[in-house]
């Protein structure tokens, strides 16, 4: 078989797959729309394994790869396949010679069935055994863990760089294309799909020198992760990411030194200053794969929920109904991170003060799902346990309940340990019997000097 032909029945087995599962949702398993995919499946499955026995997909950086060859011809049914399986947690499947239509069958009902997500490798099997499939395994990543800070850091990377090079672009009279932008946002929605905390810890960088860069990728990823939780669609999440990544793209027409002029800000110059969103979506629309959407949640990113912002909309004007993220994402980045004029508050503060915002600036709706996403102690959060250890929260936990793990950066004296110790404080106690930590409360930032990320994903677990 040659690797056209190869190519051309890997996309269709994959879309037969889809298309089951897709219309399972509507239809009961025995309806020929789902038999009948399943049975195509089986059939290109028997001619791949004239020459193998095994038949690896793997999920990779957003991209699904099945035996070396990285599927690009995305459809609806493929996407949602994909999302499934990246919800349940499933890194890399392999299918087995001896595979039978009822196999494939079970295989689509288990996905259309299981409403966990993030599950462990072992727990996937257990489910797939339970729920009758072999000849399919899942197959872990080596060294998940270390890869998800990596990918995810690599992504983050290159999002800023693709703003760097938007911006630079824009300021030498150039109309950048949006294909970057719109590449960047997909690999970091997947990637929060995959490991959120990862993706999430990384907003907590603030370079001072590069706030624009920075803050533009964090807004967008805090503004994906509002969309998941959201639960919207597809392309509305990619549009919102989007217009996240380039929602203060109309401040590079301002001059340098107004952007980052501490303090306040003359009439005049704000006057200067409140151009900027008028100015992006008219940028937005010359830009190639850009859609409308994106554009609009850009000139409203400053509007405010009670509309008293600016540009000042008129009395009829109907804000677009995703317009209400960014702002919040906004407003938090912007208040996790010191300015030459403002100190940083925790995250904790920045969801006390965007709390009480909502209803005026922010919507309060969309207000209460980020304070309930983000957790009472959310990724960054540096904490105090009640060993007087400080530490800073890695994995936020599910809302309302404590993290799950935290990495303790100072000892009860308040000395940095040499070698950041990462603590679970929801597992099983350790064998040699020491006790569970619990969390005190939060710790003032400002005290004690940030982490790094090197410090963070060197740490070794109690
Ligand atoms: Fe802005
Ligand atoms: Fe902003």
């Amino acid at each position: 078989m040659d690797r056209r032909e190869q190519e051309r029945l890997i996309t269709e087995l994959i879309r037969a797959l889809g298309t089951s599962l897709k219309n399972r949702r509507i239809y009961p398993p025995t309806h020929p729309l789902v038999r009948t995919p399943v049975e195509q499946v089986y059939k290109d499955i028997l001619l791949f394994f004239a020459d193998r026995s095994e038949l690896a997909l793997v999920i990779t950086d957003g991209t699904m790869v099945l035996e070396g060859v990285p599927i690009f011809s995305l459809t609806s049914s493929l996407e949602s396949f994909m999302e499934r399986l990246g919800r349940i947690g499933v890194p890399a499947l392999v299918f087995e010679k001896g595979l039978m239509p009822a196999d494939i069958d079970n295989f689509v009902r288990f996905l259309h069935g299981t409403k966990e997500q993030g599950l462990p490798v072992d727990r996937i099997q257990e489910l797939l055994a339970q729920a009758g499939v072999s000849h399919i395994r899942v197959k872990p990543m080596e060294k998940e863990e270390e890869d998800d800070q990596t990918l995810a850091r690599e992504i983050y990377d290159n999002a800023v760089s693709v703003v760097v090079s938007v911006l630079k672009d824009v300021r030498l009279g150039r109309i950048p294309s949006g294909a970057e932008s719109e590449r960047v946002v997909k690999d970091m929605s997947s990637m929060l799909t995959r490991n959120r905390d990862a993706m999430l810890a990384l907003t907590l960088i603030k370079n001072f020198d590069e706030y624009t860069y920075n803050h533009s990728v964090n807004v967008a990823v805090l503004s994906l992760a509002l969309s998941d939780a959201l639960s919207l669609p597809g392309q509305e999440k990619i549009d919102v990411g989007v217009a996240g990544l380039l929602h203060d793209v109309g401040k590079t027409q301002l001059a340098l030194g107004l952007i980052k002029k501490p303090g306040t800000l003359t009439v005049e110059e704000f006057e200067e200053i409140k151009k900027h969103p008028e100015e992006g979506f008219v940028l937005l629309g010359k830009m190639s794969h850009i859609r409308p959407a994106s554009a609009y949640m850009v000139r409203e990113h400053h509007m405010r929920f009670d509309r008293t912002g600016y540009p000042r909309p008129e009395p009829g004007y109907r804000v677009h109904p995703n317009s209400h993220i960014i702002p919040v994402a906004d407003c938090y980045d912007a208040l996790t991170t010191m300015r030459s004029y403002q100190k940083a508050r925790s995250p904790q503060q920045s969801l006390d003060i965007i709390t009480r915002i909502a209803g005026r600036s922010l919507d309060p709706e969309i207000v209460t799902l980020f304070v309930k996403t983000m957790g009472s102690y959310p990724v960054g959060t540096l904490v105090r346990l009640d060993s007087m250890e400080v530490g800073v929260v890695t994995s936020a936990g599910p809302p309302g309940q404590a993290p799950n793990t935290v990495v303790v950066l100072f000892d009860r004296n308040g000395n940095p340990l040499p070698r950041p110790e990462q603590v679970d404080l929801v597992g099983a106690e350790s064998a040699g019997g020491t006790q569970r930590r619990a969390i005190l409360g939060t710790v003032n930032p400002n005290m004690y000097p940030p982490p790094t990320m090197g410090a963070l994903a060197s740490a070794v677990p109690a």
